[in-house]
């Protein structure tokens, strides 16, 4: 398998990148760029500070027992909110797409607190993982996931979808949990996706999608929308399959309550 210099590059040069563990940098070659590793991830935003990463940071302490109803009180919020009794549900959904046996390079992104994925990612030790997302404070927490849990071919990357660090045609598998509502400008994401993917690589994910529920959408106009944590445009199901159907071939696709579940192909 490739190396994760021959993965990841500069987003703004796309140069190559080298690792430099002893200034715990990774320098981008032929220039003068260099990008910090933050205790184990490597911050590719450095500074990037706006509402989105805000929310996410504020929100990475409690993310994770939040999702998997870790106490009564997470879970009726995800029973009123999204009619599920843990975000398992969703999971459960779309991580069978990924096979049992995957030994190759697999994006997640966003990975967030990496929980959801965590007991799947145990079943896949020969597989490379590149674990994006644009919030420092979620990666550090799934960083914390990972090693706690022994989890070592996980490589956590702070970047944006819109300008993926990485090179084209090197992921064999994109897994999109929860990520397009959270998106803004989706159209470049999905670009960026199809990009990083090679030839007939497998695109696996999930998200709210408008028109399913009435009040999971007016709680998310009118709370996540607000609160940074959400970003409109939100998709129905028809747009949702004309925007994918413009990049991807789509070979399944399911509804959980306001949950559109897909597994794609790169056109
Ligand atoms: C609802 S969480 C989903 C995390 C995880 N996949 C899960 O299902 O638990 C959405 C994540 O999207 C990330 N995000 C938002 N905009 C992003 C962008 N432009 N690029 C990469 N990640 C982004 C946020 O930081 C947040 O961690």
């Amino acid at each position: 398998m490739e190396c994760i210099e021959d993965i990841l590059i500069c987003p703004k040069t796309r140069n190559r990148i080298s690792f430099d563990f002893a200034s715990s940098e990774v320098r981008v070659e032929k220039t003068d760029i260099s990008y910090p590793i933050k205790d184990g991830v490597i911050d590719f935003l450095p500074g990037v500070d706006d509402s989105i990463s805000k929310a996410y940071d504020s929100r990475a302490s409690f993310y994770s027992d939040y999702v998997t109803s870790s106490n009564i009180f997470t879970k009726l919020l995800n029973l009123v909110f999204w009619g599920v009794t843990s975000q398992y549900e969703f999971a459960q959904e779309i991580l069978p797409f990924i096979s049992e046996d995957f030994d190759r390079i697999l994006l997640d992104v966003p990975v967030g607190t990496g929980i959801l994925t965590l007991e799947k990612y145990r079943k896949l030790p020969g597989a490379r993982i590149i674990a994006v997302d644009y919030s420092l404070g979620m990666l550090m927490r799934a960083k914390q996931i990972y090693a706690k849990n022994g989890k070592k071919n996980v490589t956590p990357v702070r970047g944006d979808v819109r300008n993926l660090p990485i090179n084209d045609a090197k992921v064999d598998l994109c897994l999109s949990m929860n990520g397009f509502h959270a998106f803004p400008e989706k159209d470049i994401a999905l670009r960026e996706i199809r990009r990083v993917l090679k030839s007939k690589g497998q695109f696996v994910g999930c998200f709210y999608i408008r028109g399913k529920k009435k009040f999971t959408d007016f709680y998310v106009q009118n709370r996540l929308a607000k609160g940074g944590s959400f970003t409109a445009p939100f998709y129905d199901e028809a747009e949702t399959l004309a925007k994918f159907g413009e990049y991807f071939n789509i070979k399944s696709k399911t509804n959980l309550k306001s949950y559109f579940h897909f597994d794609m192909e790169k056109k």
